[in-house]
């Protein structure tokens, strides 16, 4: 043990198999004045995850070729098993390439074992120590946020469909109910006026196509009554009707049980992809499928339009003010799903959303 008079205790776990590097290590970590140490060794990847699972280490040093584990793989496992722990992976001569690598899997810096001096291993385990602390509240935060922007989600939607029920239940009613009145009204009435009392009728039933079809648009009542495939059929002719868009359906008739929040966020992602069909493919036709697959509900949503460079405009989405398939995005990592995009230009587009039906079970208690 090691230990200086500022600072706290480090817990410090070394898996090396090669004794003489371990030797290497262990000599550079007792040159160190700024860092205050404990050390453990573990000559292998079981030995050494075995030892994280006990806790309180604080930072691993890692050799990534071990007896039972090679490469990127041991880095992986690692972070897999304790996605809390710091990681400094340690390279052989000139391994750069593969330190770089590294940090783009997950750890948090590198050093080159020939190189390894008391110094060099402070500043790294320093840095990485801070830098793992900051990886984690940015997580927490990005956890935060999605989940925050899915109950935003949710609550618009429900707001929608109250909405939409009051517009149906009150206004639409009572209009219907004057336009009975009026009727009424018809034998009555003094001569020359049925012109003008048939203006009137006219005016109600304009007025009452146009509170149904805004109650429609808000939140097809549908969705809620006959479910997500008689909706989606509702969708496409929508679609076909608004924008030209011919879309086919394909609903492979197995149950999909869904929780009616989960039904509405499907319903509104495949009308966002349905408009971005209409909106940017140039599209002839689109065409929806909805299948079950074990434990998962997958549509996708498939056009032979124009197509686009999807990893690009998906990674930098945020900087360019693009929230559709971003939020789509979002929103089904929230559910414990996820959406992919394959799209080339000129190759038409392709985008599939999977949900899983455990995790939607569990959202349907909730709801
Ligand atoms: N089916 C598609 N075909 C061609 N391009 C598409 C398609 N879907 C999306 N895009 C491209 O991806 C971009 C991002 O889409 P989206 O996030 O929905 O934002 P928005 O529709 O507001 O532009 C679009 O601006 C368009 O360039
Ligand atoms: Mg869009």
């Amino acid at each position: 043990m090691s230990k200086n008079a500022s600072g706290k205790l480090v817990e410090i776990l070394l898996v090396e198999d090669n004794p003489a590097d371990a030797r290497l290590i262990r000599e550079a970590l007792a040159e160190m004045a700024e860092v205050s140490f404990n050390l453990e060794c573990a000559g292998t990847l079981s030995e050494g995850l075995s030892r994280l699972g006990e806790g309180g280490v604080d930072l691993v040093l890692l050799d990534l070729g071990l007896p039972d584990s090679d490469g990127i793989e041991t880095l992986t496992r690692v972070r897999t098993e304790m996605p809390a722990v710091p990681i400094v992976v340690l390279t052989g001569l000139q391994n750069d390439a593969g330190g770089v690598e590294a940090i783009r899997q997950g750890a948090q810096d590198y050093v080159r074992k020939e190189r390894v001096d008391g110094r060099v291993l402070a500043r790294s385990i320093r840095y990485a120590v801070e830098r793992k602390k900051a990886q984690r509240r940015l997580e927490a935060y990005q956890t935060r946020l999605r989940s925050l922007a899915s109950e935003l989600a949710v609550a618009q939607e429900r707001e929608r469909r109250r909405i939409a029920i009051e517009l149906h239940d009150r206004i639409g009613q009572t209009l219907v109910f004057a336009k009975m009145k009026l009727g009424e009204l018809q034998a009555c009435i003094p001569a020359g006026a049925e012109d003008k009392l048939s203006g009137m009728q006219g005016l109600l039933d304009g007025m009452i196509g146009e509170i149904r079809s805004l109650t429609f648009e808000l939140s097809p009542p549908v969705l809620y009554e006959l479910g997500l495939e008689a909706a989606l059929e509702w969708l496409a002719e929508r679609i076909e009707q608004q924008y030209g868009l011919k879309v086919e359906l394909h609903d492979d008739g197995q149950p999909k049980p869904l929780g009616k929040d989960t039904r509405a966020l499907l319903f509104r992602a495949v009308q966002e992809l349905l408009v971005n069909v209409a909106r940017h493919a140039h599209a002839g036709e689109a065409r929806v499928s909805i299948w079950r697959e074990s434990d998962f509900i997958r549509i996708e949503v498939q056009d032979n339009g124009k197509g686009f460079l999807s990893d690009e405009v998906l990674s930098c989405a945020g900087e360019r003010d693009l929230f559709g398939l971003f939020s789509i995005q979002e929103r089904a990592a929230e559910l414990g799903g996820e959406l992919k995009i394959k799209s080339s230009p000129g190759e038409g587009t392709q985008a599939v959303l999977t949900i899983p039906v455990t995790r939607t079970w569990r959202a349907k208690r909730r709801e």
